[in-house]
């Protein structure tokens, strides 16, 4: 009888189990199906919802296609009148730091449908002869754009010459400036490397950087030295700020625009209140160069000139070592004073 009641009761667990197994078995596959079907939580809940689309994408188009004519000449001045085109005064401006990467920075930040750049490097505030010829002069300078759009321009010696700030105060108080900066040893180096780049095109010769950079004299760091003072950020950046509040200026990390462009634009367009609109697509590593390169669109892309990205002379380590140690107490001050620091040495 026993036996018998055993039996029973284990026919009855197997039964139970067998249930309790088929059903888990059924609700995973159900809901792997329903997974695949239906996301139980969409990633895009997840996300903030999408910004209102401020500039219009198809400007891209126009921006390429129409502006790219006016730049060579062939546009009439019925098209300009019809788009409503015109030449605005910058609204912001990357003001230097020579050699900290400049060139890349405009050329990229011009990947943004809402931007505009002016190609050439002006140099309206740094230059007395310039500067009488008026603000009229400045303007015209500047490229045609849709008037939603902002004009950038950069001309690095704005940073370093005196009477700049207060001229572009008297232009706009509340424009944004840019600043880009490099270690600053290492941006001593690219600076001198271009400087001896044109002595050689000239088939001149010319001193080496640790003749320059240290003066034989005294043995110490020679700040007459212009890569020198050029590399001393927190000098210029303070006359700078007689004029201007220190939120008014960005710095953008020159090495990382190097190695990694995409967070450091995405930090400038905050910067400059424009909607994120440039992305991984938009900058692609080219190995021959060394760099990240710029596309446009699936058939526009460009690296930068070969002048840019030059391969530095070798310089004495204890040169490079006395020199980290006379910016050290600099780039702390511009830590300070800036908000942004850096792993400089
Ligand atoms: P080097 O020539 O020392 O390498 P600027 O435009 O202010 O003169 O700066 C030039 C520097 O921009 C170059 O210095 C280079 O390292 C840097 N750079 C940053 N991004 C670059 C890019 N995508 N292509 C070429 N150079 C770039």
């Amino acid at each position: 009888m026993l036996f018998k009641q055993q039996a029973l009761l284990r026919q009855k667990l197997f039964v139970l189990g067998s249930l309790a197994i088929g059903s888990v078995l059924y609700l995973v596959a159900r809901v792997g199906t329903l997974d695949r079907l239906q996301p139980i939580c969409p990633i895009e809940s997840r996300l903030p919802p999408p910004e209102p689309e401020q500039i219009p994408l198809r400007t891209l188009q126009f921006k390429r296609g129409l502006l790219h004519e006016l730049r060579k000449g062939n546009a009439t001045k019925e098209q300009i009148r019809l788009h409503n085109l015109v030449q605005q005064l910058p609204r912001a401006i990357i003001i230097g730091v020579r050699k900290g990467g400049t060139r890349a920075l405009l050329e990229m930040l011009n990947l943004h449908p809402a931007v505009v750049k002016a190609s050439q490097e002006i140099h309206f505030f740094d230059n007395d002869q310039n500067y009488a010829r008026g603000i009229d002069w400045y303007r015209e300078k500047m490229p045609f754009s849709f008037p939603h759009q902002i004009t950038i321009e950069k001309s690095p010696a704005y940073f370093i010459t005196e009477e700049v700030p207060e001229r572009i105060f008297k232009m706009n108080s509340s424009i944004k400036l840019l600043i880009i900066v490099r270690e600053p040893t290492t941006r001593a180096v690219s600076d001198y490397t271009q400087v001896l780049e044109g002595k050689e095109r000239k088939n001149k010769t010319y001193h080496k950087f640790e003749n320059l950079a240290i003066d034989t004299n005294t043995c110490e760091v020679n700040t007459k030295y212009k890569a020198v003072r050029t590399s001393i950020y927190t000098k210029h950046l303070e006359r700078w700020l007689k004029y201007f509040p220190v939120e008014q200026f960005h710095i953008v990390d020159g090495d990382r625009l190097i190695t990694d462009p995409l967070p450091e634009l995405q930090l400038v367009e905050r910067f400059l209140n424009l909607p994120s609109r440039i992305s991984q697509y938009n900058l692609y590593f080219n190995a021959t160069r060394g760099f990240y390169c710029l596309r446009f669109n699936i058939v526009f892309n460009k690296c930068l000139a070969g002048s840019k990205g030059r391969i530095h002379p070798e310089v004495d380590p204890s040169v490079v070592t006395k020199l980290q140690k006379f910016f050290h107490p600099f780039n702390q001050k511009f830590y300070q004073i800036t908000g942004r620091t850096f792993n400089w040495p």
